[in-house]
C-alpha cells in the first residue's frame, strides 16, 4: 500500500495534477467511510482538478481582457444613479445581447459610471469564457494607425474583429481626424452584425460628425453601431463628485 501510494503521488506529480495530490488523503478517507466505488472516487478526485482549472481559466480570461479595474455590477450603487434601470444592466450580464450580436452604448457626462458598467458587463462575459477585450478609443486608433504604417492593418483589424465582445471606451474625448475615422469605421464594419461591441461616450450622437471630422463617415459608423443596439443614456451627477455634492447640499 505504502509503495503504491508513493507511486500514485509520483504519477500525479508527473501529470501535474496538484489538486488531486492535495485532496488525495481526504478523498481516500471519504471513499472508505462512504464505501464509494472506484469510479465515484475518481470522479470526486478529478473534480478538484477541474474546479481549479476553471478558476484559473476565468482568471486568465479576465487578465487577457485588460480591464482598467475589476469593478462589477455588485459594486455599483444604483440608488445613486436612478436614471439607470438595474434590471436592464443585470440582463446584459446574462450575455443574451452577445448571442444576438447586439451593441450597447453608454452615453453620459463624466463620472456617471459608463466605464464601470461597461467593465462589469465585460467581466461577466470573461467569467463565462467569452473572448473579451477592453480598449480606450484613442489607443485603438493609435494601434490601427501604427499597423497601417507597418503594412499590417488587415491583421490588426482581424485581431480586434475576432473578440466576441469588444469594449471601446471614451469615444469623443479626443478628436479623430478623417483618415483615422476610416480605420475606426473599418473595424465597426467588420464587427457589424457579427460581434457585440460596447461603446462609451460623453458626446451625443449629433456631435459625432465633429469628433470624426467627417460627417459622412460618422454617419456610417453610427448607422452600424446603432442598428442593433441599446443606448443607455445616463443622466445624473458624477460619482467622483459625490462627496463634494453632499457637502454643498449640507451647506445650503
Ligand atoms: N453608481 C455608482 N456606484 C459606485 N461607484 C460608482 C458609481 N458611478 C461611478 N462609480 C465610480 O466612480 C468612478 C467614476 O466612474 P466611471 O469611471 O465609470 O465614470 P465614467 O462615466 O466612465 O466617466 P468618464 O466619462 O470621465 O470616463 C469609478 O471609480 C466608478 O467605479
Ligand atoms: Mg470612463
Amino acid at each position: 500500500m505504502n509503495s503504491s501510494y508513493s507511486k500514485l503521488i509520483e504519477n500525479l506529480e508527473y501529470l501535474k495534477l496538484s489538486q488531486m495530490i492535495t485532496h488525495l488523503d481526504e478523498t481516500i478517507d471519504f471513499m472508505n467511510h462512504n464505501q464509494l466505488s472506484f469510479a465515484e472516487t475518481l470522479i470526486k478526485l478529478t473534480d478538484y482538478e477541474i474546479d481549479m482549472k476553471q478558476i484559473n481559466m476565468v482568471k486568465s480570461m479576465v487578465k487577457v481582457a485588460a480591464f482598467p479595474h475589476l469593478k462589477e455590477v455588485k459594486d455599483f450603487d444604483f440608488l445613486f444613479q436612478p436614471s439607470i434601470n438595474k434590471e436592464q444592466i443585470l440582463d446584459f450580464t446574462t450575455l443574451r445581447f452577445i448571442e444576438r450580436k447586439e451593441n450597447i452604448v453608454f452615453l453620459g457626462s463624466s463620472g456617471v459610471g459608463k466605464t464601470h458598467l461597461a467593465t462589469s458587463i465585460g467581466i461577466a462575459a470573461a467569467k463565462k469564457r467569452t473572448s473579451t477585450y477592453f480598449i480606450k478609443c484613442n489607443d485603438l486608433i493609435l494601434n490601427l494607425k501604427k499597423a497601417k504604417l507597418e503594412n499590417r492593418l488587415e491583421a490588426r483589424l482581424k485581431h480586434y474583429a475576432k473578440y466576441k465582445l469588444l469594449i471601446i471606451d471614451e469615444i469623443g474625448y479626443l478628436p479623430i481626424d478623417a483618415e483615422d475615422a476610416k480605420l475606426f469605421f473599418q473595424l465597426i464594419d467588420l464587427r457589424y452584425e457579427a460581434k457585440s461591441t460596447i461603446l462609451t461616450t460623453n458626446a451625443n450622437f449629433k456631435s459625432w460628425g465633429d469628433i470624426f471630422q467627417d460627417p459622412k463617415i460618422a454617419n456610417e459608423i453610427l448607422d452600424r453601431v446603432l442598428h442593433h443596439a441599446t443606448v443607455i443614456n445616463i443622466v445624473g451627477d458624477s460619482y467622483r463628485l459625490k462627496d463634494h455634492i453632499q457637502i454643498e447640499n449640507k451647506k445650503s
